[in-house]
């Protein structure tokens, strides 16, 4: 790199630190837009073999910090969720990806239908073991009947992308498979009718590793009510039913709230760097 000037340095340092860049993540830096710097073939870790038994994978994963959550499903909400039965009987009865799919297509139980254009339901490899989970479409999702097709989603490829990810590799879905109008926050309803589509879907994927990015999927997923950034950073144990096979999952922050704050980019790429090395190390003990 050419010289610089001690101001012109100052300069790119203030410049990083007011994007947020403002925390080495490795040793050394990395020119991100070289082409050397691109990164390595992504791990094939659709081609990995069945994980093993929760106990000994979990071993990978010891800061389970706030402790591995398991709090009541959907059942135990205050008002029975009318519609919730025939989403579960169908969701259950699906016995394939591609046969979800159609159930959900075809399920007319959440209102929030009636004013999509489309049910968005994922993008990427359904056969990919890992699986990462967002909020709601919006409108250019509701267009186009995929999920994270915005700017939002532009910067969740860009950020996947530098840690090896893409859509041949990873599946990316929504707590939310129509888009609520005007982009309001879903009511607990809404998400307990999604719920079981997507259990479903984990079901019958059998991902390594999830991650939920933003506070209504991470705390829906969880049952949790604290607030994304203290869930954030943190890995979960997610079963979709007690007792059933334990998947590690990682919250984050938003793609669409990095784009209104970008100074917290630094927090998400703890987090990526973080899921980078767990694909990693379910790659190797797989
Ligand atoms: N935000 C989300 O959470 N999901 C999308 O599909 C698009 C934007």
């Amino acid at each position: 790199m050419a010289s610089m000037s001690e101001r012109e340095a100052l300069a790119a340092l203030a410049w990083l630190v007011e994007n947020g860049a403002d925390e080495a993540l490795e040793q050394d830096p990395v020119n991100r837009l070289a082409k050397s710097a691109a990164p390595s073939p992504a791990p094939s870790v659709e081609a990995a073999r069945p994980a093993e038994p929760a106990r000994e994978r979990r071993s990978a994963f010891r800061t389970p910090e706030p402790p591995p959550v398991w709090t009541p499903p959907p059942e135990s909400l205050a008002t029975p969720v009318e519609g919730l039965a025939d989403a579960e009987t169908l969701a259950k009865g699906a016995e394939s990806v591609e046969a979800l799919h159609a159930a959900l297509r075809a399920f007319e139980g959440c209102a929030l239908k009636a004013s999509a254009k489309n049910t968005v339901i994922g993008r990427g490899n359904p056969d990919a073991k890992l699986i990462l989970i967002g909020e709601a479409p919006g409108a250019n999702e509701d267009r186009l009947g995929k999920p994270f097709v915005g700017e939002a989603g532009r910067l969740l490829d860009e950020m996947l992308k530098w840690i090896g990810l893409d859509e041949s590799n990873a599946y990316i879905t929504n707590v939310l498979f129509w888009r609520p109008p005007g982009n309001r926050n879903p009511t607990d309803a809404e998400l307990a009718l999604c719920r079981p589509f997507i259990d479903r879907q984990i079901e019958l994927m059998q991902p390594s590793l999830l991650m939920f990015l933003g506070g209504i999927a991470a705390k829906s997923m969880l049952h949790e009510s604290r607030g994304i950034l203290k869930l954030r950073g943190h890995w979960y144990d997610y079963q979709t039913t007690p007792g059933g096979r334990v998947i590690p999952a990682l919250a984050t922050l938003h793609p669409a709230y990095l784009l209104r704050q970008p100074a917290q980019k630094r927090f998400a790429w703890q987090d990526f760097l973080k899921f980078k090395q767990a694909v990693r190390e379910s790659v190797h003990n797989s």
